[in-house]
């Protein structure tokens, strides 16, 4: 049973950004109560209403995974590293996204699985066998069929997403080679404690894991993990390697070691959780009077990236356009529309990032190095940046 820790208030869904602000589309927006709970029996973190995952992951979803230097960089160096270790011939992702993962393999080698129509578009059209659908013990029994069993499944800010983690253990369970390895990585619990990031909780985030609680969810299923790793990606996530229970892979040392510092952190206890959830409070009030005292001063602030993760700051923080001027965004598909629930205009970081921006709130502070190293001369002439990560401050 979940047991409420963290209540972020009324949200929306955080993809849904909006073309224009009139009374007739405003209306129409949709909005769930978004609050956290932890299960005592899985050591489980998950929001409490899960949204349907149709209304998120659909023809319109917004986000580019290539986006990013940072992140192009690193799909290629995790690409190369399971291709290192595991050699593997036949290869699947679960939420290939824009297809910068599956890139770095050879076309034939890789099966591409996206339910958003407009991003599969993209990996079919430039040759990969895409899937446009949820990834489901149907689909690998169909993948299966027509192939022999995948020796790699990887997936990457997508395990987290689904609901229903079940079914995707049983289809990986149908779909792995006999020593196949099914690798999946994502926003890391642990993190979002140490660095007070509650921000990573969105209507996408179902779950939000640790090694306690996946070697949990497995017990009762004939998959084991064997190893488990801490990444710097997305401001902390944790990547799992898991395999077949009879599968030649034993545990590493490694992933006994970070066992041990997850207990010694608590995340197996509620405990944790309350007293996260009490900084989230904190820190909330302190963004705040940082805002209010800068609005004071009459500077102009606005937000860098329309990112899901700022859509939950502003709303549960109630910072819309009389704190935040405008948000910048490289994405050409959020340009020119407004942030879901405090409805910010979104424009490109060429028109947006000009002389007369004081401060820039880093709503994409997971990029924080990438984006410093970018806007050097909005440093220069003494423009700052703002974080609330691991604690509110001007930076
Ligand atoms: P992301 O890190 O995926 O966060 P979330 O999952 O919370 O949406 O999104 C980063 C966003 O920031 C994405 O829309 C692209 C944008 N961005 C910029 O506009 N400029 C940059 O230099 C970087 C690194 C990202």
């Amino acid at each position: 049973m979940k047991k409420i820790f963290l209540n972020l208030g009324r949200q929306p869904i955080t993809n849904s950004f909006l073309n224009k602000i009139d009374k007739k589309t405003t209306k129409k927006e949709f909005f769930y109560n978004l609050s956290i709970g932890f299960d005592k029996k899985n050591f489980l973190v998950s929001i409490m209403n899960y949204v349907n995952p149709k209304k998120m992951f659909n023809s319109k979803y917004a986000h580019r995974a290539s986006s990013s230097k940072t992140m192009r960089k690193s799909f290629q160096q995790i690409a190369f590293k399971l291709k290192k270790r595991f050699k593997p011939k036949k290869c699947l992702e679960i939420g290939s996204n824009d297809g910068v993962f599956i890139k770095n393999f050879n076309k034939k080698q890789i099966i591409a699985i996206e339910p958003c129509a407009n991003l599969a578009k993209i990996t079919r059209l430039e040759g990969f066998t895409t899937y446009s659908e949820f990834w489901s013990k149907q689909l690998a029994k169909k993948i299966v069929k027509l192939n022999c069993g995948i020796d790699l499944i990887y997936s990457a800010n997508t395990i987290s997403h689904i609901p229903n983690f079940k079914e995707v253990f049983d289809a990986v369970l149908i779909g792995l080679s006999k020593n196949g390895v099914f690798v999946f990585e994502d926003p890391y619990i642990g993190s979002v404690i140490q660095n007070n990031s509650y921000d990573q909780f969105y209507d996408e985030h179902a779950h939000l894991f640790s090694l306690l609680s996946i070697s949990k969810l497995l017990s009762n299923t004939n998959l084991k993990i064997f190893d488990a790793e801490i990444t710097q990606t997305h401001g902390g996530s944790i990547r799992f390697y898991i395999c077949r229970k009879n599968s030649k892979f034993r545990e590493t040392k490694s992933m006994k070691l970070l066992r041990f510092k997850e207990i010694q952190q608590g995340l197996n206890k509620f405990k944790t959780y309350k007293n996260f959830s009490n900084r989230v409070k904190g820190s909330k009030q302190n963004l705040l009077n940082l805002l209010k005292k800068l609005k004071k001063n009459d500077k102009k602030i606005i937000s860098y990236g329309a990112t899901y993760k700022s859509t939950t700051i502003f709303n549960y923080c109630n910072i819309g356009t009389d704190f935040i001027d405008y948000v910048i965004d490289t994405t050409p598909n959020k340009q020119g529309k407004f942030t879901p629930g405090k409805h910010i205009p979104i424009t490109s970081p060429e028109k947006g990032l000009n002389n007369s921006v004081d401060y820039a709130f880093l709503g994409a502070w997971n990029f924080k190095r990438e984006i410093e190293l970018k806007e050097k001369n909005f440093l220069r002439r003494g423009g700052k940046f703002i974080t609330h990560v691991p604690s509110v401050r001007i930076i």
